[in-house]
């Protein structure tokens, strides 16, 4: 079984010693639950460093009110099992109250501006605050030489490498292509939430934004128009789309029509049932 620490100071004097050791330290940040998208973070973190930290910590910080942070699973032993042969070195799993020793709404939090309020964060307002927060204390407690993020969390894979670069982390942020059930679907701890009728529709969610970038490659331009149809799509699946946005992949700004296609990134997010399904897509340049 991979050894797991909880305490913040262990962890640090860990990696210390490797460092002093001459060896680099890689961070994966979970929480839990862990599935093949999880584990390819975890094989790309091993091919950047000598050393592989895994966090495992369901954030009560970036939850808001009603969404899924008393459901969301907890499954640490078995996560620990399921790294056994994956070559991670460390599992790191704090309790709440070892980061947030001052409690949940005592604690200093960090804002990344522009980024953090729109497309998922208009949805869930301190969303994207706490996930920041709980990263720069992750980042605090590990001192990585590199962090890896999976593209499926494509807002929160920008607003991290933001983050980091305006507080000078030390640290380079690697983003690793989103992990696909065969029928298109995102890998995602929420699918758990999917009942079998519910999991047939979800693959609509990927179709729909690859339908979208493959207009924006045959030259099509109106992007308000692609948005709109494409979240019409979405309903007659029986989905609730929260929004379909053709943004600039550097930055998620809104596009001007003279943008390349390759500048591109479409994303989308939509409830089914009880599960909140977000995705993104290149354009024009296929996913591994
Ligand atoms: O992507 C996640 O699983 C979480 O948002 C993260 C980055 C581990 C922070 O809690």
């Amino acid at each position: 079984m991979i050894p797991a620490v909880s305490d913040p100071a262990t962890l640090r004097r860990q990696v210390r010693q490797w460092r002093a050791a001459g060896e680099t330290t890689a961070l994966v940040p979970t929480m839990g639950d862990l599935h093949q998208g999880h584990l390819r973070l975890v094989a790309a973190a091993r091919e950047r460093a000598a050393r592989v930290v895994v966090s495992i910590f369901v954030n009560p910080l970036q939850f808001g009110p009603g969404e899924d942070y008393e459901q969301y699973p907890r499954v640490l032993e078995r996560d620990r099992a399921r790294l056994a042969d994956e070559g991670a070195d460390l599992v790191f799993a704090p309790s709440v109250e070892a980061l947030y020793p001052r409690g949940v709404d005592a604690t200093t939090r960090l804002t990344v501006p522009d980024l953090e309020a729109v497309l998922c964060g208009a949805e869930r307002p301190g969303h994207f605050s706490g996930v920041a927060t709980v990263v720069a204390k992750l980042f605090n407690a590990t001192e990585p030489d590199i962090a890896v993020f999976g593209e499926k969390d494509y807002q929160q894979l920008l607003l991290l490498r933001r983050m980091a670069e305006d507080l000078d982390f030390a640290v380079e942020i690697a983003g690793v292509a989103t992990v696909r059930e065969d029928d298109g679907l995102a890998l995602s701890s929420r699918n758990g939430y999917l009942t079998e009728e519910e999991r047939a529709r979800a693959p609509t969610l990927h179709a729909t934004l690859q339908s979208v970038a493959d207009r924006l490659m045959a030259g099509e331009r109106d992007f308000p128009m692609l948005e709109r149809d494409a979240m019409a799509q979405l309903q007659e699946a029986g989905m609730e789309p929260s929004y379909i946005a053709i943004r600039r992949a550097h930055d998620l700004a809104i596009p001007t029509t003279d943008e390349r296609p390759e500048a591109l990134r479409v994303l989308g997010a939509a409830r089914l049932g009880r599960a909140r399904l977000i995705d993104n897509v290149p354009v024009g340049v296929p996913e591994p």
